[in-house]
């Protein structure tokens, strides 16, 4: 199974960025793996390289409407995406994202056929009081145990641009975890200052199924350096 390796950018680039930023990926030896490019999603349709599949970062929990500022499942997928971020730790923080929010935001892309990326991780509090795991359980209510076709990225909100990783152990054990709270087998990703110096190591010592990366993807060589190593 090809491993899933994305690309977060979060709030950064632009039109001319992007387009370097394809080209310098490519002059890097290929992997075989899947290569998800979460851009802004102004960026999407432009972006015309069948060799990446594209992501949204967030999407409306609404399908239309009087709804100022948000974009509907139904406009990512129109752009391009056929993958989308959700529950991402910015967005739960800066936009008050609430667990009912996201199973709704699930739901919409559910409909467009476009594939959710749920992500989920604790923040250094419950790390520190060792609450790690029912904390992610907490966040995985909002899914059915008999939910197919999911992908969850475990992202340790402590971990995300920090520079700071778990130990590998407590990864899987988040990985297991997570796995273990669903009937269907499931796609697991590991996210948290991932760069190439750690990429191989993280994903040869866990069973995760790929990578989110935000800041070393803004380095197209070094995103394709981790992509190689996954
Ligand atoms: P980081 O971000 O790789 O910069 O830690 C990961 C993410 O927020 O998805």
């Amino acid at each position: 199974m090809s491993k899933l390796v994305i690309a977060n950018f979060k709030m950064n680039g632009s039109k001319e960025f992007i387009e370097n930023w394809a080209k310098d990926f490519h002059e890097e030896k290929e992997s075989n793996k899947t290569i998800i490019v979460a851009l802004p999603s102004l960026y999407l349709s432009n972006f015309k390289d069948s060799n990446f599949n594209l992501a949204g970062q967030n999407v409306s929990n609404q399908s239309s409407g009087a709804f100022t500022s948000q974009l509907s499942a139904q406009m990512l997928k129109d752009c391009g995406a056929e993958y989308c971020l959700i529950g991402h730790s910015e967005a739960r923080q800066y936009l008050m994202e609430t667990n009912e929010n996201i199973k709704q935001k699930f739901d919409q892309l559910a409909q467009e056929s476009i594939q959710q990326v749920l992500c989920i991780g604790e923040p250094l509090e419950i790390k520190e009081a060792s609450k790690t795991t029912d904390y992610l359980l907490e966040q995985l209510e909002l899914l059915s145990s008999d939910q197919e076709n999911i992908i969850i990225a475990y992202e340790p909100i402590w971990a995300i641009g920090t520079g700071l990783t778990p130990e590998i152990e407590d990864i899987q054990l988040a990985v297991d975890c997570i796995r273990g709270r669903f009937n269907k087998s499931i796609k697991v990703l590991y996210g948290g200052s991932v760069n190439s110096s750690n990429a191989a190591n993280i994903s040869a010592k866990t069973d995760i199924d790929g990578l989110l990366v935000g800041g070393a993807s803004l380095n197209p060589k070094e995103f394709a350096k981790i992509a190689q190593l996954c």
